[in-house]
């Protein structure tokens, strides 16, 4: 056995594989731990529970590094676009010029969707939150397409799904926005880019000239970009779990946007907003909230602060605060609340409650100041989320279908009540 870890329990001896991944992680394989000895492991959240092995996404949680198909986050937020990120991470690498027009091209030619949906719309009451809306949106492909749920679709058929779920969920985001406020929905423009395309989407009003702002246009696509993957995160790894049992790619899909939805994940962003604009109505004493955060009664958490993985800065989160002081200079838009967040950064990093658990700001802390600025509400934030999060829940669910992956099935530590008899008890 070329690396191993043993395991001694009552006398006996097991011995384990160890393997080790291209970044030098390494895990014991416990495929047979229960065979040999009876035993299972325990650990609630999986914080030390490895499910797969990914050749998506690398984050060095300790290091602050994240990388997609083995290229720097930084890098591709500066240099690539959402569609090029989009591509390299579903099929392994960068596009040539025309695999990146054929694809874009693929893609543009999905944007519409089906008249009924419109009927599905219109039976949400316009107080419904655009994330249940965007989820129900996605799981309906599945009744439009029920070709998708042949479990043994050919790679062909697999990608036309793939085309329509990047092509279409900017629209079911837009027409979900729109129903929310009562505005007519506005149909795709097949001139546009994806993300000049999405803003026109939202923002365009009847019988009014439209033309996105290229600053707001490539805020957003970085901003996708840095929502694109993030190995095997709560909504990513629902996605997987849902696609294991051979569920349609839509199913799959639409429970990854339901499990994002959460404010411990991706609702973080809008609660972050929220909590900001709280803390400027209480009179904006950053301090205060950071005790509320510190003090183990008080249920409050400093929203967008901490991660399971990085114990250090989140490199994603350093990249949107110097976006969002770039893209409010030059929208020349002022927002108390970046004040407010950064005085709350500020705090938090000196403070020796953070210090000692290594809470720094994730990606959700400054994101909603930008989507603020670039015109959008507080309610469509995690559905931005959600946009730039979904090529990465197809490259996952995609790597989890080509490896031919066993369906999912956690086992559990039963501590209820042991058999006792069935007294019947006269019942009045
Ligand atoms: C995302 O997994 C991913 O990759 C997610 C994501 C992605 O791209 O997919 O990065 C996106 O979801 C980012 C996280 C967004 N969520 C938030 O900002 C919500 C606030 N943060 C937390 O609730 C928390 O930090 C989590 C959920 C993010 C992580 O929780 P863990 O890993 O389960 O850690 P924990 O809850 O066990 O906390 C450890 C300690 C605890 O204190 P002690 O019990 O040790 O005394 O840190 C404290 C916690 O009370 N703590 C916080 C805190 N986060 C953790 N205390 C105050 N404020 C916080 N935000």
């Amino acid at each position: 056995m070329s690396d191993s870890a043993k395991l001694s329990y009552k006398g006996q001896e097991y011995e384990f594989p160890v393997i080790t991944g291209t970044e030098n992680e390494s895990a014991i394989e416990i495929g047979k731990l229960r065979d040999v000895s009876g035993l299972i492991t325990l650990d609630p959240g999986y914080k030390n529970t490895g499910a797969t092995k990914s050749a998506i996404t690398f984050l060095d949680g300790e290091e602050g590094i994240l990388r997609y198909r083995g290229y720097k986050i930084d890098e591709l937020s500066k240099k690539s676009t959402f569609l090029e990120v989009a591509y390299l991470l579903i099929y392994g690498e960068l596009p040539t010029q025309a695999e990146y027009d054929a694809f874009s091209k693929e893609i543009t030619q999905h944007t519409l969707v089906h008249e009924d949906i419109k009927k599905i719309l219109a039976g949400f009451p316009s107080n419904a939150h655009p994330m249940g809306v965007l989820s129900s949106l996605i799981c309906s492909l599945s009744a439009f397409y029920p070709d998708s749920l042949n479990p043994n679709q050919t790679d062909e058929e697999i990608n036309l799904s793939i085309i329509r779920l990047l092509a279409k969920m900017p629209t079911f985001a837009a027409w979900a926005f729109k129903n929310k406020i009562g505005h007519p929905v506005n149909y795709p423009d097949n001139n546009l880019d994806y993300c000049a395309n999405f803003l026109k989407m939202m923002f365009a009003l009847p019988a009014e000239q439209y033309e996105s702002d290229p600053v707001v246009a490539t805020a957003l696509d970085k901003l996708l970009i840095l929502h694109a993957d993030h190995e095997q995160n709560c909504s990513t790894s629902t996605v997987r779990m849902v696609g294991s049992s051979q569920a349609s790619i839509y199913a799959a899909i639409s429970a990854g946007i339901n499990a994002l939805w959460g404010p411990l994940h991706g609702g973080a962003n809008q609660s972050v907003i929220e909590m900001l604009e709280a803390i400027k109505a209480d009179g904006g004493d950053a301090k205060k909230y950071l005790d509320k955060a510190k003090d183990k009664n008080d249920p409050f958490r400093l929203m967008g602060f901490g991660h399971r993985v990085y114990k250090n800065f989140d490199p994603r989160a350093k990249i949107i605060k110097q976006a969002a002081d770039e893209v409010l200079s030059r929208l020349g838009v002022t927002d108390p609340v970046l004040e407010i967040a950064k005085e709350l950064e500020y705090a938090a990093l000196n403070d020796q409650y953070f210090i000692d658990r290594k809470l720094y700001p994730n990606v959700d802390f400054y994101s909603g100041i930008i989507y603020r600025a670039l015109g959008i509400p507080t309610d469509m934030f995690t559905v931005m989320f959600a946009l730039g999060r979904l090529p990465g829940w197809i490259a996952q669910w995609k790597e989890m279908r080509e490896n031919k992956e066993p369906i999912g099935r956690p086992r559990q530590v039963y501590v209820g009540a042991t058999e006792r008899e069935y007294v019947f008890i006269n019942k009045r």
